[in-house]
């Protein structure tokens, strides 16, 4: 099956294949082909260029692009979009004052989720997941992590991983699995942390390896929840069975938890809301990607990841949702690059190299994802007619995608 998109008002994030992520200034370069056309050969990019040098081919399905941007779909690198329920009850308490901490203190965030999750049926959890994940692929994105972390025993980090598993099968869109048994201690073992630990090593991990359930490992490396020992030790024995880290990291403290993922080479670092200037210089020169999520600091009301000065100190960016019931009940990858242009102060050029090539090399997926070259996956957005893409973040709020694109088939 051959698609060609025709008269592209603008083809953005244009690269070769040698570009698996950008850094520091090169991160607002978007290159683009203004009045562009794109061919589609199956589920890949097959060619493109200026309609000038439209080639003569004879395409089954041809979309007229007129006055409309065409762009890779978001890569959503960290979401926690598997879930029971919701908590818009804390929501509500914490608009009436109480902190996210003092709400996570008497038993509620993370363990009220778990305690949902572990009530509900693995069938109920799927439905209600499947549903996040639709909306999340109709506002454009087009590849997504998702992780476990809410069972936090070893029925429900599996159960959770297998609804991840039945999302990545019954869906045209790229899914990769976390582990994240080590979101937070579960009540029982507070005192006992080092059970907990075991139980995460010994019994989750082996069984997770086994039924292949997992790409990544993840640890909540934070005051209160894991210590960067304890982060070690987890990331270590995840490695052993072939996960690759990426870590939660400096949200409300920075205790040395970048310094411990980039000794292990963690594929991200997330968060990244408090960041002390040694974090940033021992970011630089590191195969590690830098993950901002600007709508947790929105909805949390905490600070946002100073890009600037990590973009300055030459570091990348990648940019992603967090969608979560506690810190951001968004999937909204537009609202998240709207947010980094206004609240961090990225440029839109820069806004979208980190939600889309850097995304993707959040995930280890740059080579099949995040931009427009031949042999990547043809899963892309087109716009409504607008005047540039700086409406993207301009109109903040409006939803300007008209067609998403998946694996070559119009999916929304
Ligand atoms: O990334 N920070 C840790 N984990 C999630 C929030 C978890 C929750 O509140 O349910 C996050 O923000
Ligand atoms: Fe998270």
């Amino acid at each position: 099956m051959t698609t060609l998109i025709i008269n592209i008002k603008e083809l953005l994030q244009v690269r070769d294949s040698t570009i698996l992520k950008v850094s520091g200034a090169e991160m607002a370069i978007l290159p683009s082909i203004k009045n562009a056309f794109l061919v589609i050969k199956d589920n890949v990019i097959a060619d493109f260029g200026s309609m000038e040098d439209l080639p003569n081919i004879n395409p089954e399905k041809c979309i007229d692009a007129d006055g409309k941007i065409v762009l890779p779909s978001w890569c959503d690198s960290h979401t926690h979009i598997v879930y029971a329920g919701n908590r818009e009850q804390e929501f509500v308490d914490r608009i009436n004052g109480l902190s996210y901490e003092e709400i996570a203190n008497r038993g509620g965030g993370i363990l009220n989720s778990a305690k949902k999750l572990n009530e509900t049926t693995e069938e109920e959890i799927y439905q209600q997941s499947k549903t996040r994940l639709e909306e999340v692929m109709s506002l454009g994105t087009g590849a997504v992590e998702i992780k476990s972390g809410y069972g936090l025993t070893v029925e429900g980090e599996l159960k959770m991983l297998r609804v991840i598993q039945r999302l990545a099968q019954n869906y045209p869109i790229t899914i990769k699995a976390t582990f994240l048994g080590a979101h937070a201690f579960p009540l029982k073992y507070k005192e006992d942390r080092k059970d907990y630990i075991d139980l995460i090593i010994n019994e989750m991990l082996p069984e997770i390896a086994k039924h292949n359930l997992a790409d990544f490992i993840d640890v909540f490396c934070e005051t209160g929840y894991f210590t960067v020992e304890e982060t070690e030790q987890i990331m270590e024995a995840g490695i052993q069975f072939g996960l690759k880290p990426k870590i939660h990291v400096n949200q409300f403290n920075s205790i040395g938890g970048i310094q411990v993922g980039i000794k292990h080479n963690a594929l991200s670092v997330d968060h990244l809301e408090v960041m002390k200037p040694e974090d940033i210089e021992a970011l630089k020169n590191t195969d590690t990607m830098p993950v901002a999520l600007p709508s947790c600091s929105y909805f949390l009301s905490i600070p946002y990841t100073p890009a600037r000065e990590m973009i300055a100190a030459g570091l990348p960016v990648a940019l992603a949702t967090d969608y979560n019931p506690g810190s951001t009940p968004s999937g909204n990858m537009n609202f998240v690059v709207a947010t980094a242009c206004i609240k961090m102060k990225m440029t839109p050029e820069e806004a979208i190299n980190a939600a889309t090539i850097n995304g993707a090399y959040a995930m280890g997926i740059s080579e099949t994802h995040g931009s427009i070259t031949i042999g990547k996956k043809a899963n892309l957005i087109i716009t409504k007619p607008i005047p540039s893409y700086y409406q993207l973040p301009y109109a903040f709020g409006s939803n300007l995608i008209e067609t998403v694109l998946l694996e070559g088939e119009i999916f929304a």
